[in-house]
């Protein structure tokens, strides 16, 4: 007898969920079945709109026909090719797509399968530049506290969220981390980039003094911090981190893998800010979220650094069975083609991006709302904790919301949203008249 014959079709018990309360979720499933453009279809035949581009990488909304139809036919076409030591169009293709919309000087392209997967590669690749240049003692990597850089183990030594990290033994050694720059008391209620904390930029020269540069490969930041509860930085911090690892020879990157695509209203935080890193690691928005998939960028002096030795050597001993995954880079061309017809990779720094900012900042002096941040697309409400239970008021803000129809994301207690970029002012009313209703409602 098979062993399938013993599981019920609605059993939940099997399917360990990530990052996920696994047993209050199995009491009261939230299931979705169906999603179309800025809204999902619940199991109950509810309509909920997507406050979150479903993980933040939904960009384009959802079901896109035409990625919908790239995928299917390349599905027919060529499911898969080997990625080692043999090639097919789509990928080189989607290579010179990226490079041709990412910052001057960025023209090189190592694909993967996931944000995580982008920066452990990132990582590797820092490490293996300096020792193939002759640079071989700079072994270390710094991080910043706070920062997400997903759940693999390069990830989590250079993050900075200690739920994350405490499980997990000794982790990469040789890592050091920047303060946060969240600044409690400070920059409250400030619409964009923050006004103070561009001084904590200057806690990197503290560390190289520390380590040496000698031994430092890379710094490595969200430029804006994400899954920790929206950070943005202060004005002018990004480009005291660029100065100073150019000046001590460090490569700097950008993990990119949630502002990449237009979620700030240009089409990398790089742009926005004005800062070009070394490295810019992304995922996420690169299919609209349709197949897992995800590219490093990587300058031309990273890539040639590697050009060296007998030309039928392997240059860089790193790749994924899925790299460059024909169906993932039909599914990346298609989406990268919807973006820039319709203009999403700029819309946020438009007028959608001001409503969007002024609407969420109408939520101020709501009961429990300590501060709102915003920037291009993205907007965090941080509700001040229940006593002695963190995390509950927004968790409990996250259900509710759910009931009413509308997608956040809870961090913390800090409320995080990222609505599709094809987002209309008649949604952002309901996302945030909705979540007004539930916040004035909170225990
Ligand atoms: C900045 C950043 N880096 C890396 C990751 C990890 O991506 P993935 O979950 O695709 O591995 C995330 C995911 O949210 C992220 O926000």
């Amino acid at each position: 007898m098979s062993s399938r014959q013993n599981v019920a079709p609605n059993d939940l018990s099997a399917f360990w969920m990530p990052f996920t309360s696994n047993r209050q979720f199995k009491k009261a499933p939230r299931m979705l079945v169906g999603a179309k453009d800025m809204h999902y279809t619940t199991s109950d035949g509810r309509q909920v709109l997507d406050g979150t581009a479903g993980l933040w990488c939904v960009n384009a909304g959802h079901c896109r026909p035409r990625i919908a139809q790239a995928i299917g036919e390349q599905a027919a076409e060529m499911d898969y090719a080997p990625a080692f030591q043999m090639g097919h169009p789509k990928a080189f293709e989607l290579a010179n797509a990226l490079v041709g919309i990412a910052p001057e000087g960025m023209n090189h392209v190592l694909y993967t399968n996931s944000g995580s997967e982008s920066v452990e590669t990132a990582l590797k690749v820092a490490l293996a530049y300096h020792r193939v240049k002759g640079d071989g003692s700079r072994f270390r990597l710094i991080g910043r506290e706070r920062g997400y850089h997903g759940v693999n183990f390069g990830g989590i030594s250079v993050g900075g969220i200690v739920s994350n990290r405490k499980m997990f033994g000794t982790l990469l050694t040789g890592v050091d981390h920047l303060p946060h720059t969240h600044t409690p008391g400070k920059n409250q209620y400030t619409r964009g980039e923050r006004e103070e904390g561009a001084n904590l930029a200057d806690e990197l020269e503290r560390i190289v003094t520390l380590h040496d540069a000698s031994t430092i490969a890379a710094v490595i930041v969200e430029p804006v911090a994400g899954s920790t509860g929206v950070l943005i930085p202060p004005k002018g911090y990004l480009q005291k981190l660029r100065d100073i690892t150019k000046k001590h020879g460090i490569l700097l990157i950008f993990d990119e893998v949630i502002t990449g695509f237009g979620r700030l209203g240009t089409p990398f935080a790089a742009d926005y800010f004005g800062v070009i890193p070394d490295m810019i690691v992304t995922a996420k928005g690169l299919t609209n979220g349709t197949i897992p998939m995800g590219a490093v960028l990587v300058t031309s002096e990273i890539h040639d650094a590697f050009m060296q030795g007998p030309e039928h050597m392997i240059e860089f001993f790193h790749g994924y069975t899925y790299s460059g995954n024909p169906v993932a880079s039909a599914a990346g061309l298609a989406t990268l083609e919807v973006y820039k017809e319709e203009g999403l990779l700029t819309k946020g720094g438009g007028e959608i991006g001001k409503y969007w900012e002024d609407a969420l900042h109408s939520l101020k002096g709501l009961p429990h709302v300590i501060d709102i941040r915003n920037l291009g697309l993205v907007g965090a409400v941080e509700l001040e904790p229940i006593a002695g239970q963190p995390t509950k008021r927004a968790f409990s803000a996250f259900v509710k919301a759910f009931e009413a129809g509308i997608l956040i994301r809870t961090t913390g207690d800090i409320i995080a949203m990222s609505p599709p970029l094809i987002v209309e002012k008649s949604h952002i009313d309901t996302l945030i008249g909705t979540l007004s209703t539930i916040l004035k409602g909170l225990e």
